[in-house]
């Protein structure tokens, strides 16, 4: 399967210039074929994006979306509009997202069922926080799987056009996170364990195994990337700060995994 390496700009960069340089900086970048890559910038850059990315191997993915189609819901952005935007992939209840906006896991699950009714790829994040992580591995992994909980019932077709984003919160860098991050093996044991949960109700009704896929998050860069993504149950990586750098990125797409 093929690698799928995510740029999350956050709320960045700060004018549609500067979004510019950085698109036509990005689309310069040949993305290998053993790769797939997205970029996530804000809202308004998206319709820049899709005109930047036409012709390339680029995905456009939006970092939020609503679980209403259309209505009186000032400030929401629905699936439907994004689509036709160009957007392919949806990152859902990134943890900056379930702390500043308090989105809870209910809200974030209807966002993740309109989305997928939307024809939207989903990027579901979750990851536990670091006073959860010092109790141990097996806290970090009851804690992912809880949140995973409302997401137990998908069926096969759905899983397979969702992707968790395993981010522990403690090792994401505005989150005062260090540049290693977690380590490729214990962000490789959360991900075999997100895989098992979520596929195991495909598996008793078909006998095969949901293709649910895992990326990991949280202080990637250049450096430590090649060493998560050579971790077999992880099927990609989230990149927010060093996804501002199209050199970085270049770097992590190369990068020999
Ligand atoms: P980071 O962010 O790479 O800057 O740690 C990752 C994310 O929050 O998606």
């Amino acid at each position: 399967m093929k690698k799928l390496i995510v740029a999350n700009w956050k709320m960045n960069p700060s004018s549609l210039a500067e979004a510019g340089r950085m698109l036509s900086a990005f689309a310069k970048i040949t993305v290998p074929k053993n790769t797939e890559a997205v970029v996530c910038p804000p809202f308004p850059y998206l319709v820049a994006a899709h005109k930047a990315f036409h012709g390339t191997r680029y995905a456009l993915g939006a970092q939020n979306a609503f679980w209403e189609t259309a209505g009186a819901f000032t400030g929401e952005v629905s699936p439907a509009m994004l689509r036709s935007a160009g957007v392919d992939y949806v990152l859902i209840g990134h943890s900056e997202r379930r702390k500043f906006l308090g989105e809870t896991d209910e809200e974030i699950a209807k966002k993740v069922r309109a989305s997928l009714d939307a024809d939207l790829r989903v990027i579901l994040c979750v990851g536990e926080p670091a006073a959860v992580r010092q109790k141990g591995i097996a806290a970090a992994r009851k804690f992912v799987l809880k949140q995973l909980g409302n997401f137990f019932s998908l069926p096969k077709d759905d899983l397979a056009r969702l992707t968790v984003a395993y981010e522990p919160i403690w090792a994401i860098s505005t989150m005062g996170g260090k540049p290693a991050g977690d380590s490729p093996e214990s962000a490789g044991d959360i991900a075999v364990q997100i895989k098992e949960f979520l596929s195991l109700r495909a598996k008793a009704e078909t006998g095969s195994d949901g293709s649910v896929r895992v990326l990991y998050g949280g202080s990637v860069n250049s450096k430590n990337a090649p060493s998560f993504l050579r971790e077999s149950a992880i099927d990609g990586v989230l990149v927010g700060g060093a996804s501002l750098h199209a050199n970085e990125f270049k770097k992590i797409l190369g990068g020999g995994f």
